[in-house]
């Protein structure tokens, strides 16, 4: 991220969240808040949709059914864990997420952690869009390169010795291979049970060679505002960590494959690397 200023990647998964619920897609995430925190009219965002090229009109609506696919796949577990007992609900890079401002569980704590300069502006964003903070949202501001989440966490009151959910959407890519490793021990110690969910990128060696054209243009993109992607993983290289780490459940989907089961079609094939979602558990 650039010094002193908010995630910009955050605006941009914000738009396609908000553009979700208007444009003419199957809607796989209801978001009811999206569009206002986004700070854009529905016009604006179809605006900004200059793609003309087929390739490019089909390239951002799969990014965008996968941005709502994988917030469904999130809130769905958040729902299941809050069934089975869990009361504390974490989420690590919120950018502009709105689960915390509906969250229909008033016994429920959120506790929204991200860098300061995201968080700030976060705030502004809902005061200007005249979104309420519920009494049970705790914002806790973390720099994961260079402060703990654990410390972060402690002065948010947040309990380690009771069960909780921890999501965390488009993160990781962002952060060292370190950061994460750290940041999966700190879940991996929450009083059991603990369940994760997040996504991650492959290695672009895994990439077929479309695949690998779209994907230099996004990562460039990414670079050119300050937010490279840092870390990759595969399937196995990722649930190998996370078993060993004492999670001993971890499913994970791949981005065709989720979309087509929330949509009940059969998934696109012909793609070796696309972005993977995963939800890992420790029970005990
Ligand atoms: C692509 S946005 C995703 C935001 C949100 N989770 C979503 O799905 O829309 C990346 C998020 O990671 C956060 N982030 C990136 N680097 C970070 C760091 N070093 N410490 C804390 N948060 C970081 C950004 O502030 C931003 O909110």
């Amino acid at each position: 991220m650039q010094l002193g200023q908010p995630s910009r990647t955050a605006l941009a998964t914000a738009y396609a969240r908000a553009y979700h619920q208007v444009a003419t897609e199957p809607r796989i995430f209801t978001d009811p808040l999206a569009i206002r925190i986004a700070g854009i009219t529905p016009d604006q965002l179809a605006d900004l949709e200059t793609a003309t090229l087929q390739d490019e009109i089909d390239m951002r609506r799969r990014r965008r059914l996968f941005l709502a696919a994988r917030a469904r796949f999130a809130e769905d577990t958040v729902a299941e864990a809050v069934a089975a007992g869990t009361r504390q609900v974490v989420i690590l890079g919120a950018g502009l997420d709105t689960f915390a401002y509906r969250n229909p569980h008033p016994d429920v704590r959120v506790f929204e952690v991200d860098h300061p300069d995201t968080q700030e502006w976060k705030r502004q964003r809902l005061d200007a869009a005249g979104i309420e903070l519920p009494a049970s949202l705790t914002f806790a501001p973390v720099d994961f390169e260079c402060q703990t989440l654990a410390a972060g966490l402690a002065a948010a009151e947040f309990d380690r010795s009771r069960p909780a959910v921890f999501v965390w959407l488009g993160v990781i890519m962002y952060l060292t291979r370190d950061t994460i490793l750290d940041t999966l021990r700190f879940v991996a110690g929450q009083a059991t049970p603990v369940r994760l969910v997040f996504d991650y990128l492959y290695p672009a060696s895994a990439a077929t060679p479309e695949e690998l054209d779209q994907r230099t243009v996004r990562a460039d993109l990414v670079a050119s505002i300050g937010e490279p992607w840092l870390s990759f993983f595969t399937a196995d290289d990722i649930a190998n960590i996370l078993r060993e780490m004492g999670f001993d459940r971890v499913d994970d989907r791949d981005a065709p494959n989720l979309i087509a089961g929330y949509l009940g079609i059969e998934p696109r094939q012909g793609s070796t690397a696309p972005p993977h979602v995963l939800c890992a558990t420790r029970t005990a």
